[in-house]
């Protein structure tokens, strides 16, 4: 018993031995090449993606969850974007308002691409929805 399964052990361990260095040297490179995909992949997509731009622009204000509870959210009079009068409000009005601001909410043309824009507005939805 003990020595059917102690063979594939000791056979692995063996090649393990022999081709140690090189395996490890190949590994370190396999490996290194896999991190810079994975960040440059990850990196690639939380740029572009709604939620990281209201995260990095919206969420002071308007909070995370969307209820514009916080202090600047307070301080600026921003509603929740869950309020009643926001969801009547079509995609095309909201979008303005999120171009060329209005009252204490900033513009965000020529800081934001369209793409950008109707992202960050997909993502609003999202927050709507909960
Ligand atoms: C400095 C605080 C502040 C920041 C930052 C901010 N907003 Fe606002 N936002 C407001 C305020 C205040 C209003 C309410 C404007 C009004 O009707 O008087 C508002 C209104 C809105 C509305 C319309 C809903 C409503 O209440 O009528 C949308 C949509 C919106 N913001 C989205 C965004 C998005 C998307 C971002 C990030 C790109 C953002 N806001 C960043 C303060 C902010």
């Amino acid at each position: 018993m003990s020595s059917r399964s102690r063979t594939p052990a000791m056979g692995l361990l063996t090649i393990t031995k022999q081709k140690g260095a090189v395996m490890t040297r190949r590994l370190r490179w396999y490996g290194i090449a896999a991190l810079c995909l994975i960040a440059s992949g990850t990196r690639g997509l939380a740029q572009n993606s709604g939620a990281d731009i209201y995260k990095a622009k919206c969420q002071m204000c308007h909070a995370a969850d969307g209820s514009a509870n916080t202090p600047a959210g307070k301080a600026k009079k921003a509603r929740a974007l869950t309020a009643p009068e926001v969801l009547k409000e079509s995609d095309a009005d909201l979008l303005a308002i999120i171009q060329n601001g209005k009252n204490q909410m900033p513009a965000y043309k020529g800081k934001l691409s369209d793409a950008e824009m109707k992202d960050v507005l997909e993502y609003v939805h999202t927050l709507q929805k909960k």
